[in-house]
């Protein structure tokens, strides 16, 4: 099946707006549901795609010389920026999330918007391998506190999204996954360097139109899809324990935290391509993108955010079964 060729060009597009609209920043990231027309679902932001990472591109910039990653939104949304930076910012400084999250830096001003600057948490690794993956049960915003939630319209148009995801059941989909090559066809115990020779999955790939025939499972949309992208993503053994490794304190997190109460939550996944095929590849994970995110320390949600700690426990149970068949 054909990989992605384009990629290389799709990434330098990227480069290209970006660059326009950001100062000379440079742009690397790969992969976004908001990457994609129509699985900007939720919120009804304008999209423009111009690559894998793309929707938003005017909205974010990485700075490879200090690894810096700086994000804003539209003039439009600025109460979406404004939840969005309170609450890493507050994550930043609390010892139950800061491990969880991407660090916060400050706050610059770029062409008339805020942009809230964080640590990269890709920075130093040349060829980070990555998946977005989106938790939750759900992906409309429901009331709190007297205010309203989304209305009769947004839920219906939502769940109809999300029945044809892995959402309702699993609690986590599949947004955008860089899928490598067969074992086999790694340069020796390191996964390749070219990103021409992964395979788009999730959801950006069925939105782009790669999934049709043999490559119908790497949109994810199923079950049984998501597990076989999960599995290849993650293809050796020391990969998924160290997946599992990083995933535990999400999920002892999560397990009772009441204080928010999450909606379009990313959690955000990437690994070194060199030596991840030895005994001790180099992952990590963060969660990102908060700008629907209700609750804070003064006014708690009052719940287990449960469409998220589904997410996650789904995410542990697939990649420990494989383990549990394979040994
Ligand atoms: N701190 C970070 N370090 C490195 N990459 C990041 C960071 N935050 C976000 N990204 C990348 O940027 C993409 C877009 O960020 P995200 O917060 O999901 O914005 P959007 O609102 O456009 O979905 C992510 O999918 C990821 O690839
Ligand atoms: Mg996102």
């Amino acid at each position: 099946m054909p990989s992605p060729a384009p990629a290389g060009l799709l990434l330098l597009l990227a480069a290209l707006a970006v660059d326009r609209a950001a100062l000379g920043a440079r742009v690397t990231a790969l992969g976004d549901d908001a990457a994609v027309p129509g699985d900007d679902w939720l919120f009804d932001n304008s999209v423009k795609e111009t690559s894998f990472q793309g929707g938003h591109a005017e909205n974010i910039m990485d700075d490879k010389e200090t690894c810096e990653f700086k994000k804003s939104h539209g003039l439009d949304h600025m109460d979406r920026y404004r939840v969005e930076a309170d609450f890493l910012k507050r994550a930043t400084q609390d010892p139950l999330w800061r491990m969880l999250v991407p660090q916060y830096l400050r706050e610059e001003q770029h062409g008339g918007r805020p942009f809230f600057v964080m640590r990269s948490l890709t920075c130093g690794i040349d060829h980070p391998v990555i998946a977005d993956l989106k938790l939750g049960t759900q992906s409309w915003k429901p009331a709190f506190h007297g205010r309203p939630g989304a209305d009769d319209a947004k839920r219906a148009k939502m769940d109809k999204l999300d029945r044809a995801s892995t959402t309702p059941q699993l609690g986590v989909r599949a947004t955008a996954i860089q899928i490598p090559p067969g074992l086999s066809d790694w340069p020796g115990d390191s996964a390749p360097s070219d990103p021409g020779a992964y395979q788009l999955g999730g959801r950006a790939a069925v939105k782009k139109g790669l999934v049709s025939g043999d490559a119908a499972w790497t949109g994810g949309s199923t079950v049984e899809e998501f597990e076989m992208l999960l599995k290849a993503y993650l293809p050796t053994t020391a990969l998924r324990m160290e997946f599992l490794e990083k995933l535990a304190p999400f999920i002892e997190t999560f397990s009772s935290q009441k204080t928010y109460r999450f909606t379009g939550l990313s959690l955000f996944v990437w690994y070194d391509a060199r030596a991840a095929g030895s005994e001790e590849p180099k992952l990590g994970m963060a969660m990102i993108d908060f700008p629907h995110t209700l609750g804070s320390t003064r006014e708690e949600y009052g719940e287990l955010d449960s469409g998220v700690l589904k997410g996650l426990t789904s995410l542990r149970d697939i990649v420990t079964s494989k383990d549990a068949v394979e040994g």
